[in-house]
């Protein structure tokens, strides 16, 4: 199983590279500082503007994708490919680069599940934007999808591993996501301005 031990670290690794933080800071912006602090696409969007916000939602979601499509590609088990794309997904939010303290995952997430439950994460997709569009906080939408997208991929026939996946990759995008909870709650959370 060498191979698969290699690309669990190596994806581990990808998913740890801190894009918005990187992309941020190629402006002289300390990511950290700013706004939310998060190093995720909607932090960089409302400090550093439209064009790296995206750029960081791409990387941070290719951090996800490629590892599980090489997984794929080398024809690896269900099991294999969840536990690289959460290795990947693991790597953003506790990044091995910036003591652990990494992002909420919602990008890299994208990624991974782009890869494992594609027709899941379009359904997703669509709860984010409906929410989105409805009360404009990019946290709320990113907390209704994670929740609805491990039923989604039960409801899509994905493998066993991959809703196990899509679960625990729910239940830690809604725990990092506390302080937004908290200011949601407070009536104090940003509104995304597009
Ligand atoms: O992807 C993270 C998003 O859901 C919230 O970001 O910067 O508003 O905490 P932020």
């Amino acid at each position: 199983a060498l191979n698969e031990i290699l690309l669990l670290v190596g994806a581990y690794l990808l998913g740890s590279v801190p894009t918005g933080l990187l992309l941020a800071r190629s402006m002289g912006i300390n990511i950290r500082e700013c706004g939310s602090g998060n190093i995720g696409a909607t932090n960089v969007y409302r400090t550093a503007g439209k064009k790296l916000g995206i750029m960081t939602l791409v990387g941070d979601c290719f951090k996800g994708l490629i590892p599980v499509l090489v997984a794929h590609a080398l024809g690896l088990s269900p099991l294999w490919v969840a536990a690289i794309g959460l290795a990947a997904f693991l790597g953003h939010v506790y990044t091995v680069f910036l003591c652990f303290k990494g992002g909420k995952g919602v990008a890299t997430a994208l990624g991974v599940l782009l890869g494992t439950a594609p027709l899941a994460v379009l359904l997703g997709i669509i709860v984010f934007a409906l929410v989105l569009y409805k009360w404009r906080y990019v946290s709320l939408a990113s907390i209704t999808a994670a929740a609805c997208i491990p039923a989604f991929a039960w409801a899509t026939c994905v493998p066993r591993e991959t809703i196990i996946m899509a679960g625990m990759i729910a239940v830690i995008v809604i725990l990092k996501h506390h302080e937004n909870i908290a200011r949601l709650r407070a009536g104090t959370e940003n509104k995304f301005k597009a």
